[in-house]
């Protein structure tokens, strides 16, 4: 199954896994596809899958199988009919005799995982998500590709800043981490970069825009990351600032430092916002490596009956890690990173 929010190379992952377990088994092998992630599990939605649902599958975005989200906050909640969830994919997973559970998916689906592999299913887990914040992976899949559309929009935006002298913000996603943002914003050569991890100063912004009119550059490129926050608005509770934000509506944080510049240094400046285009389409060739490569991890360690593991990827090696050491912990920059302290060296500014 899927969980969550789509990403590329979630088929590439599905054939890698099928692929593995068909041309090792030493016996026939079943698969059953769960449509809309674990809403087919709760509901005993599926369908068999045979080799003709993974042909020409690698290239394709998107997932064979549809995906949803069931919130992990939610899972001990009865549904509408007073149903228990656990209880429904436990039932379907005992009725149709399943070996293993493969499940793709993000933060909140590999908590719900790590759940039923502590009731005693046997679970494997891929880390998908263009987010890159599953903790215990130095990757996801779906990242690269993402960063490539990210990065495309970024690159597209300085020829039009350019030509009319504004500023322009681009609004890149990544829920409350920074990763994509970051690297898009180095790759398509962004003057500044607001991420959540590193809570900006709307006047050292306004500042680093300003220094650029005075070193006679036309045009300053910001990338924001759709859960950038200022250093005011950091040091307030949650319930404080979802009162702040009422008060003064913007469509997200991105129109807020938009609103602020243009009132502090009178610039023209303009949003786009690429949304889920990050998610959408092809997966780029490097998805389509590594999400093959950590099916068919996936599926060597079901042949070896090894279960309670996400496959993921450290220091440039395929690893197994126990799903409760995932489970619940989120993978954030580090506002000292190497990364960030180069982005600086060659003058990136965080509004820091
Ligand atoms: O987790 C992937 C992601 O695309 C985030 O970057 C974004 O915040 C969120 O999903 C959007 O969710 P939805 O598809 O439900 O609008």
């Amino acid at each position: 199954m899927t969980s969550g929010g789509d990403c590329q190379a979630l088929n590439a992952a599905m054939r890698g896994v099928f692929k593995c377990i068909s041309n090792n088994a030493n016996e026939p092998v079943e698969f059953y596809g769960f449509e809309d992630g674990y809403k087919g599990l709760i509901y005993g939605k599926f369908r068999i899958l045979t080799g003709k649902d993974f042909k020409g599958i690698l290239t394709r975005g998107g997932t064979i199988l549809g995906t949803s989200r069931v919130p992990f906050k939610t899972i001990h909640e009865p549904d509408e009919n007073g149903l228990d969830k656990v209880e429904a994919m436990k039932q379907t997973y005992y009725k149709l005799q399943l070996d293993c559970l493969v499940m793709g998916g993000g933060n909140g689906s590999t908590k719900t995982a790590n759940l039923l592999s502590q009731e005693g299913l046997n679970v494997v887990t891929l880390p998908k998500t263009i987010d890159n914040d599953l903790w215990g992976t130095d990757m996801t899949f779906g990242f690269q590709s993402a960063v490539d559309i990210a990065t495309k929009c970024v690159d597209d935006i300085h020829t039009t800043a350019s030509s009319h002298g504004r500023v322009f913000i681009v609004e890149i996603m990544g829920h409350k981490v920074g990763w994509l943002p970051l690297n898009a914003g180095i790759a398509g050569g962004a003057d500044i970069i607001l991420i959540p991890e590193i809570p900006y100063d709307i006047k050292k912004v306004v500042k680093a825009v300003e220094a650029r009119d005075k070193g006679g550059s036309r045009f300053t490129v910001i990338v924001v990351a759709e859960g950038a926050i200022s250093k005011e608005d950091a040091k307030l509770s949650k319930k404080e600032l979802k009162k702040k934000r009422e008060k003064h509506p913007y469509p997200s944080v991105a129109y807020q430092v938009a609103d602020e510049i243009q009132q502090k240094t009178g610039r023209e400046v303009r949003v786009t916002v690429p949304g889920h285009t990050q998610r959408g389409g092809a997966p780029d060739p490097y998805d389509r490596v590594f999400a093959t490569r950590l099916g068919a991890a996936a599926g060597d360690l079901i042949l070896k009956g090894e279960y309670g593991y996400m496959v993921g990827y450290r220091n440039r090696e395929i690893v197994k890690v126990p799903l409760e050491e995932v489970a619940g912990k989120l993978k954030t920059v580090d506002p000292n990173a190497e990364i960030i302290r180069e982005a600086k060296l060659i003058g990136i500014s965080f509004g820091d």
